[in-house]
C-alpha cells in the first residue's frame, strides 16, 4: 500500500531507546531488564492508590465522569499551587512529561530552529529535532552539568531559540547540574533570548538536598518553562504530571492541549491530588529515595569491581534511576547482542546521542528489577562482557 501521509509523518521517527530495543531478542527465559527507566513495583502505591480510587467511586461526586478544564482539574491545581509555591495560572496538568514536551515544542518551535541539548540526553529530546527538522546542538556535559562555556561560544556562533534540559539526576547520566551552572544558565538565557525547558521528573529522587530548579531561580518568569511528572514516583501508568510556566505560555499550551486531548483524565487528576495531600506521602517518597539510594550503593560495588578487573569507568549518579557506564573500547552495540544470549538487556548510549561515535557508553537502570534479578544481571554482564571481549581479540 502507498501510504497518504503528510510531510511530518516522513520526518517523524521512532524513539531511539524503543528501536534499539526492538532489535534484541533473548533466547533465555529469565532476562534482567537493566534497559527500562520504570520505578521498582515494590514502590508503586498499590494500596493507597487501590484505597483512593474505592473512596472516589463510593463518594461518586458529580463531576466524576466529565472533562475538566484543559488546565487541569481545580483542586489538584490549586494543591500543585501550594506546592510548588505559584500563582495558579502558571500551571497546567498534563499527561505526563512527554506531552508536556510535545506541547511545548508545539508552541515555540518552527523548522530549522536551533534546539539544545546536553550530550546525553533522554530521547525525546532528539524525537522533537527529527519532526520539527530542528537544527540541533549537543552540548558536552561535565560532572556539575552542561559545559557552560562550550554553550555561550556555540550561542555566539548560532543562536538558539530553546535549550533542553534535565537538571537533576539526568537520564542517562545521573548527573545534577550546580546551583552556579543554573545561575549561568538563566542569565545566558535572558542575554541571548531564548527558552530553557527544564524537564524534570528525578528531583523527589535526588539523595542530597535538592537545590532550587531554573523555575525557581528565573527572576522574571519568562525563560523558563518547567516539566514535572508523576511517573517515576508514583506510577508511569497514571500519565499525570504539570507544567510551570508564564500566564502568557499557559494560556497557548491550553490550546494546544483543547484539540489533543481536551483534558488529563480528571479520574487520574482526582487520585493522584487526594495522594500527594495524604498524610502519608512525604513518608512513601522517603522509602522510595532511601530504596534507589540503597540500589545505587549495591550498582556502586559491582561497579568498582569491574573497573578493578577491567577498568570500566562510571558515573556517580546523585539520585535517580541510572548508572552510566563507560567500557573504554569496543563497539558495545556488538556486546548487547552477547548480553541478550545470556539474558542481560541494557540500553547502548548511541540512544541517548545523535552523534556518539565513541559507542563505548551503556545505560544501567538499577531500579526496576527485583533484588535476585539485580544480582544475576551483574553475573551476566560480566560473563557477556569477557565473552565479548575474547571473541573480538
Ligand atoms: C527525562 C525524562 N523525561 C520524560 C520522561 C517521560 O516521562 P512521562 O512518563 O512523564 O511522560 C522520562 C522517562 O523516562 C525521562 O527520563
Amino acid at each position: 500500500m502507498e501510504p497518504i501521509l503528510s510531510h511530518l509523518s516522513f520526518q517523524i521517527k521512532e524513539n531511539a531507546i524503543d528501536s534499539f530495543m526492538d532489535e534484541i531478542k533473548t533466547p533465555v527465559t529469565d532476562p534482567v531488564f537493566f534497559s527500562v527507566g520504570l520505578p521498582n513495583k515494590k514502590l508503586i502505591p498499590k494500596k493507597q492508590l487501590q484505597a483512593m480510587t474505592n473512596m472516589l467511586f463510593e463518594n461518586d461526586p458529580s463531576n466524576l465522569y466529565n472533562y475538566c478544564s484543559s488546565k487541569g482539574y481545580d483542586p489538584f491545581i490549586s494543591t500543585i499551587s501550594a506546592k510548588e509555591t505559584i500563582a495558579e495560572n502558571f500551571i497546567m496538568v498534563t499527561n505526563g512529561n512527554t506531552q508536556g514536551f510535545d506541547l511545548v515544542c508545539r508552541m515555540l518551535l518552527n523548522q530549522k530552529d536551533s534546539f539544545a541539548m546536553e550530550a546525553y540526553t533522554y530521547s525525546i529530546a532528539h524525537s522533537a529535532i527529527h519532526q520539527y527538522n530542528l537544527n540541533a546542538i549537543e552540548i558536552p556535559l561535565q560532572q556539575d552539568g552542561m559545559d557552560m562555556d562550550v554553550l555561550e561560544a556555540s550561542i555566539k556562533k548560532v543562536p538558539i531559540k530553546a535549550l533542553y534540559i534535565i537538571p537533576n539526576a539526568q537520564n542517562p547520566t545521573g548527573i545534577t547540574i550546580s546551583l552556579e551552572k543554573r545561575k549561568r544558565l538563566i542569565d545566558l538565557a535572558y542575554q541571548y533570548n531564548f527558552i530553557i525547558i527544564e524537564d524534570d521528573p528525578y528531583r523527589e529522587l535526588l539523595f542530597d538536598e535538592r537545590i532550587p530548579s531554573l523555575f525557581e531561580l528565573d527572576p522574571l518568569k519568562e525563560k523558563v518553562i518547567y516539566l514535572y511528572s508523576f511517573s517515576k514516583i508514583i506510577a508511569p501508568a497514571m500519565r499525570t504530571g504539570f507544567i510551570l510556566a508564564h500566564p502568557v505560555y499557559i494560556q497557548k499550551l491550553e490550546q494546544f492541549k483543547q484539540i489533543q486531548d481536551a483534558c488529563t483524565s480528571p479520574i487520574n487528576q482526582m487520585i493522584i491530588n487526594n495522594l500527594i495531600s495524604s498524610y502519608v506521602w512525604p513518608d512513601l517518597l522517603e522509602q522510595q529515595k532511601n530504596f534507589y539510594e540503597n540500589r545505587k550503593k549495591i550498582t556502586q560495588h559491582f561497579l568498582i569491581n569491574m573497573h578493578k578487573k577491567y577498568g570500566w569507568l562510571s558515573s556517580d549518579p546523585a539520585g535517580g534511576l541510572f548508572y552510566w557506564v563507560n567500557v573504554l573500547d569496543g563497539d558495545v552495540l556488538e556486546w548487547m547482542k552477547y548480553a541478550a544470549a545470556s539474558g542481560v538487556i541494557f540500553v547502548p548510549g548511541k540512544a541517548f546521542s545523535l552523534n556518539d561515535v565513541t559507542n563505548t557508553k551503556i545505560r544501567i537502570c538499577y531500579a526496576y528489577c527485583n533484588d535476585d534479578e539485580m544480582m544475576k544481571g551483574f553475573e551476566r554482564l560480566e560473563e557477556s562482557f569477557v565473552k565479548w571481549k575474547n571473541n573480538v581479540q
